[in-house]
């Protein structure tokens, strides 16, 4: 699961729940670039430790969530000036910094999250701009320098339902494997609905990614019933859709083969907690536990599956 360390620390029934439902947690933000290297010279430990810390006493996976992305940057990064040299430098010391600082603590990294459009073009980011297309590369090559043990994804939305997106992904990550770059899966966010997309794009992105021999990890996964932000009411019908969607995916997840199933994240706890309703304004209900943490029928569909 997602966490934010603010409920954590914060709410005891989300912390109960942390605990005892999820055996893998991703930072919801507190490791992306804002957060942890706040200035040039400043690297901000302190919240991310704490995750690391909760993830140890109670035995979890730690997956790192993100090393490159184009948002929730310092402006320190948006305003660095220099040449594309200064700014390959100071790429690889953020990268290398921060994975050295949780070499042996986090398991895998999205090492470059959203680099790509819908349409199979390469998103033009400041890492881009500024270092050329080779940053993608680069940016395995170097998490991998520091933390040789560390399983490097990398993570986008729509892969299944956007085909020119997932050809030009593995395009692009098979060439890399060729020459040697350590990339080692993919994450899909599964950011989806209730209808979208359908099962069968999901099963023919499963099966591309894993015959082309990469890890999967549905990465954030939440499931929308209102993705078009009507005036609703949750109903027992929009629930049981919502748990037949996690049950179909989750069946289709399962068989790919086992060494390919990384896992499922769920990005949030409780419906009060989804960044859905921020982001987009809407009324939604898309993870497992209601908005006072209790199980939805969604949960214990997803729990008969696993
Ligand atoms: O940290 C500030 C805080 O100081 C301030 O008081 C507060 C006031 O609004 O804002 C806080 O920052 C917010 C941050 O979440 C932490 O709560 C940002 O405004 C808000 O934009 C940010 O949203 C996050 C979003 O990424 C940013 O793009 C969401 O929580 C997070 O769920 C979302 O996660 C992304 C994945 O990283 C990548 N894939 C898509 C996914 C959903 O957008």
């Amino acid at each position: 699961m997602a966490i934010d360390l603010n409920e954590l620390n914060s709410d005891d029934r989300y912390r109960t729940v942390a605990m005892n439902q999820f055996n893998s947690i991703t930072a919801e933000n507190i490791f992306k670039p804002v957060y942890l290297h706040p200035n040039e010279n400043t690297f901000n430990w302190v919240e991310a430790d704490q995750l690391v810390d909760f993830c140890e006493t109670n035995n979890k996976r730690l997956h790192g969530h993100t090393l490159i992305w184009h948002n929730q940057l310092p402006s320190w990064i948006e305003n660095f000036e220099g040449t594309s040299s200064d700014w390959d430098l100071m790429f690889k010391k953020h990268i290398q910094t921060i994975c050295t600082h949780f070499k042996g603590k986090v398991s895998s990294w999205d090492v470059v999250n959203e680099a790509f459009e819908d349409n199979g073009e390469l998103r033009n980011t400041i890492w881009r701009q500024k270092i050329g297309d080779s940053y993608i590369e680069k940016a395995f090559v170097y998490a991998h320098e520091s933390d040789p043990d560390a399983v490097l994804f990398y993570n986008d939305y729509n892969i299944a339902s956007k085909k020119a997106k997932r050809q030009a992904i593995l395009e692009l990550f098979n060439s890399l494997r060729q020459k040697g770059v350590p990339i080692h899966g993919i994450g899909m966010q599964m950011h989806i609905s209730i209808d979208y997309p359908k099962n069968k794009k999901i099963e023919n992105a499963l099966t591309e990614l894993s015959d082309d021999g990469y890890k999967i990890h549905f990465s954030e996964i939440d499931i929308s019933v209102n993705p078009n932000g009507k005036d609703i009411e949750p109903s027992t019908e929009l629930y049981d859709c919502q748990a037949d969607k996690l049950t179909a995916i989750t069946k289709l997840y399962k068989e790919i083969p086992s060494e390919y199933q990384y896992g499922m994240t769920f990005w949030g706890v409780s419906d009060q907690n989804t960044w859905i309703r921020t982001f987009f304004g809407r009324e939604d209900y898309p993870l497992l536990f209601d908005d006072d943490y209790n199980t939805k029928p969604v949960y214990c569909k997803f729990k008969e599956t696993l």
